[in-house]
């Protein structure tokens, strides 16, 4: 590969070395190299959104991030919300209202409600469908995403209290 070297890309809480060109899609490198396939290739041109990722915590669209722009950041991915046992609340919300005909675009909607719930925990309809007007569904599952956005911020809201109960726990 013409201008590969070792590349550390800190994925999920942990650091992997991929061997790739810095202008490689981080996309790419997610899915082919470290066989993270949450996000989805859908445009390849940042329009649709199914290749959302977190960079520190914002939303970004790695279909149209190079490597060079990810390394020295934390990278999320679905793989690092939740596990099949203990699944992340927003996770959790989108199962409970099954908000999902095909599903190529859940991952991209869940981590953009994820960064969405972090910066406002009761958003508004209104917040919420701005927020992800740029996460595109072929399927037309716009009103169960909604849904499933408030959901998750219910969930979350009543999982707080709890989680900060055992971290004070935790401390004593
Ligand atoms: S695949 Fe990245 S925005 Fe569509
Ligand atoms: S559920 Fe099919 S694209 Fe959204």
């Amino acid at each position: 590969m013409n201008g590969a070297a070792p590349l550390a890309l800190k994925v999920n809480g942990a650091t992997h070395v991929v061997c790739a060109s810095a202008d490689t899609p981080l996309l790419y490198l997610l899915r082919n190299d470290l066989a993270l396939n949450g996000p989805k290739f859908g445009c390849g041109l940042g329009e649709c959104g199914a290749c959302t990722v977190l960079l520190d915590g914002m939303p970004t669209r790695a279909c149209v991030t190079t490597a060079k722009v990810a390394l020295g950041h934390e990278i999320t991915t679905l793989e690092g919300l939740g596990t099949r046992a203990a699944l992340h609340p927003v996770q959790q919300a989108f199962i409970d209202e099954q908000a999902a005909q095909c599903g190529y675009c859940l991952s991209g909607m869940i981590m953009t409600t994820k960064a969405l719930l972090e910066r406002d925990p009761h958003p508004s309809v209104e917040t919420i469908c701005r927020e992800l007007s740029r996460n595109l569904c072929r399927c037309g599952t716009h009103v169960e995403i909604v849904r499933a956005v408030q959901r998750a911020a219910e969930l979350l809201a009543t999982q707080k209290p709890v989680q900060e109960t055992a971290d004070k726990e935790a401390r004593a």
